[in-house]
């Protein structure tokens, strides 16, 4: 329950304080739950790494011990040359478990943190494959790196590093301090560790403090990355507007607040370690203090004194150990929180419960009264379109940009939910096609033309499972692409660059074409692919797609007539709405906006042809 204070119309609500430790406890609940689902999996590493450290502690203490008996002796003069060289002997033997035994604990453990961080970046990217394309327009791709890295590196430590200095701190505490109880005195041991008591509870509202450091840090870590993410995107535009300066000045203020956040966290340690030596040197006093009386009251030996001196001395490790984990368990908890939050992320373009298997698809396409708004518009993009596509014919679309062309397009593969019965495939509601069947059956040539950063071979196979060179061939004979590539130094193994950008506009255009057409789908969609070629090519490749898709579906969306005006049907898209539909003499003879469209480009067209005759 939220109670409200304030009055007026400003209301703030505030949890109870009670509520709200409950709330966090549920969300230390629920990170944990999180990981211990991986660390499950390794329980064996886990059991293997904690019995080494368990038996690693218990060698250490021994030290100390064949340490006091060595002074004992010799002050007693109870122990002669060859007894000295057989308790160092022992020290030596322990030294030796000590370095066996780390290797070991090293080796589980560090392992185990390394096998799961693969495997929640398997399953972090396997998800995010899932995700609809809404989900990368609203997220930030430097952001979605940060949690990759970062994050991800954090979550290890977390459960590696955090876990070993934990459980080697609490093991070693409690052993070393019953070691100072029973081998030493009960009282002596009480008196020097009422200080570290302290430490115990203030170490856990600093975990907590620090759990809100790490998650402001990440966030900035995150604006930063994705900050020159976009700065080295778009380097050609900062260039040519000039605008270098004006970015490092950008980027000095987000690393500026990098360093900030960091600094925080900087802050805290830096207050936390001296306190850690300050606690050590007044156990140290009073063991100074009131072990030296007892000691000259005989009540312990001299042996036995020096020993509870080493004792507190080791305990000074655990204490810093102990800080480190609770630094590292919240830098990890904070990740972890980060990256439960792609994991909550839920795909709403799924396959539904009425999809049945159609296998491949005709190319029969059908719009039954199509409106479609998209999120965060108040207006339809789309307004009641209805309209045909028989299998085997090719529909253009034409219209003013923004006007929907490429949001109609994008509903086809349903990159967008629409409501059921408004588009049919073969007969079949969109929503009832399995998306991955949907999506195989249409080659779709997006506006931005993107291409990996790979070969131009591997590019134009992509999607297709095989790299005949054949097929490429074909394909990139009918994109009038092939002639380009072979005059490349390497030719289909040129490397594109990130984006595709070590090709022009119209090879980079050409070249998507082709990847298209290698798959050889029923549909094939091309959403202003022909922008940035010559008319005459633009030609050859129609005439090739022509005899190439005989009796499949094509779907060509284009803002110049020429391009355009031998589909078997021609729908003029106007704010959204079908104005006009119907083959090119036909939209001509109706005098409307498509003939409007057509009068003005002849007539820029003999304008020019005018000027480049002068
Ligand atoms: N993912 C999106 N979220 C919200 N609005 C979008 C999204 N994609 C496009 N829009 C909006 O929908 C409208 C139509 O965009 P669309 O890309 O379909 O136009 P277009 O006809 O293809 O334009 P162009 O000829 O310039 O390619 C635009 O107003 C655009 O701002
Ligand atoms: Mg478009």
């Amino acid at each position: 329950m939220c109670y409200t204070i304030g009055q007026g119309t400003a209301n703030y609500t505030r949890a109870p304080k009670g509520k709200s430790i409950e709330k966090g406890m549920v969300k230390h609940m629920e990170q944990f739950r999180f990981i211990w689902k991986y660390i499950k999996r390794h329980k064996g590493q886990y059991i293997g790494g904690i019995i080494t450290l368990f038996i690693l502690d218990f060698a250490n203490l021994y030290i100390p011990k064949v340490t006091g008996i060595i002074t004992d002796g010799l002050a007693a003069h109870t122990i002669d040359r060859n007894g000295v060289l057989h308790n160092i002997g022992i020290i030596l033997g322990i030294g030796l478990t000590l370095a066996v035994g780390r290797f070991l604990w090293r080796y589980f453990l560090f392992g185990a943190s390394r096998s799961i961080e693969h495997e929640i970046r398997d399953d972090m990217f396997a998800h995010l494959e899932t995700l609809d394309v809404e989900y990368y327009n609203e997220h930030k791709t430097g952001d979605l790196m940060t949690r990759f890295t970062s994050d991800l590196n954090a979550i290890r430590m977390a459960i590696g590093p955090a876990v070993i200095a934990a459980f080697d701190a609490v093991v070693m505490t409690v052993m070393v301090i019953g070691q100072m109880m029973i081998y030493v005195n009960v009282k002596l041991t009480l008196v020097a560790i009422i200080p570290m008591i302290l430490i115990a509870f203030g170490e856990l509202y600093y975990g907590k403090i620090m759990q809100k450091r790490f998650r402001e840090r990440q966030e900035a870590v995150s604006e930063l990355t994705d900050f020159v993410q976009e700065s080295f995107s778009g380097v050609r535009v900062v260039k040519a507007f000039v605008r270098e300066r004006a970015q490092i000045q950008e980027f000095a203020k987000a690393n500026a607040n990098a360093k900030k956040k960091n600094l925080a966290i900087a802050k805290m340690e830096a207050i936390v370690i001296p306190l850690l030596d300050v606690v050590i040197g007044i156990s140290s006093l009073l063991t100074l203090l009131y072990g030296g009386s007892l000691t000259l009251a005989g009540e312990i030996t001299i042996g036995r004194f020096v020993a509870f001196n080493q004792y507190i001395m080791m305990l000074v490790w655990p204490m810093l150990a102990c800080g480190e984990a609770i630094n590292m368990f919240s830098q990890g908890g904070a990740s972890i929180r980060r990256l439960q939050e792609v994991f909550e992320e839920k795909p709403e373009i799924t396959d539904g419960e009425h999809v049945v298997n159609v296998g491949g698809l005709r190319g029969d396409i059908c719009l039954n009264h199509l409106t479609f708004i998209h999120r965060g518009h108040s207006e339809p993009t789309l307004k009641d379109i209805s309209l045909n596509i028989n299998a085997g014919t090719t529909l253009a679309v034409i219209g003013r940009t923004g006007n929907g062309k490429s949001t109609l397009v994008n509903l086809l593969l349903h990159l967008y939910n629409t409501k059921r019965g408004m588009i049919y495939l073969d007969g079949k509601d969109i929503n009832d096609i399995p998306l991955k069947m949907l999506r195989e059956n249409i080659a779709y040539v997006p506006q931005d033309n993107f291409l990996f950063s790979d070969t131009l071979k591997s590019n134009i196979a992509f999607g297709t499972d095989n790299e005949e060179m054949e097929e490429i061939v074909k394909a990139t004979k009918t994109a009038c692409i092939h002639e380009n590539i072979i005059a490349f130094p390497d030719g289909y193994d040129t490397v594109v660059g990130e984006r595709g950008v070590t090709l022009s506009g119209g090879q980079k255009q050409r070249s998507s074409i082709a990847r298209a057409i290698k798959r050889d789908a029923p549909i094939l969609i091309l959403d202003d692919a022909l922008s940035a070629v010559d008319t005459d090519t633009e030609e050859k490749i129609l005439k090739n797609l022509k005899e190439n898709r005989c009796g499949k579906t094509t779907i060509l969306i284009a803002h110049r007539i020429s391009t355009i005006q031998n589909a078997d049907k021609i729908l003029v898209l106007e704010d959204g709405e079908a104005r006009e539909c119907g083959n090119h003499r036909e939209l001509m003879a109706l005098g409307g906006i498509y003939k409007e469209m057509f009068d003005k480009q002849q007539l820029e067209a003999a304008k020019s042809l005018a000027i480049s005759t002068m």
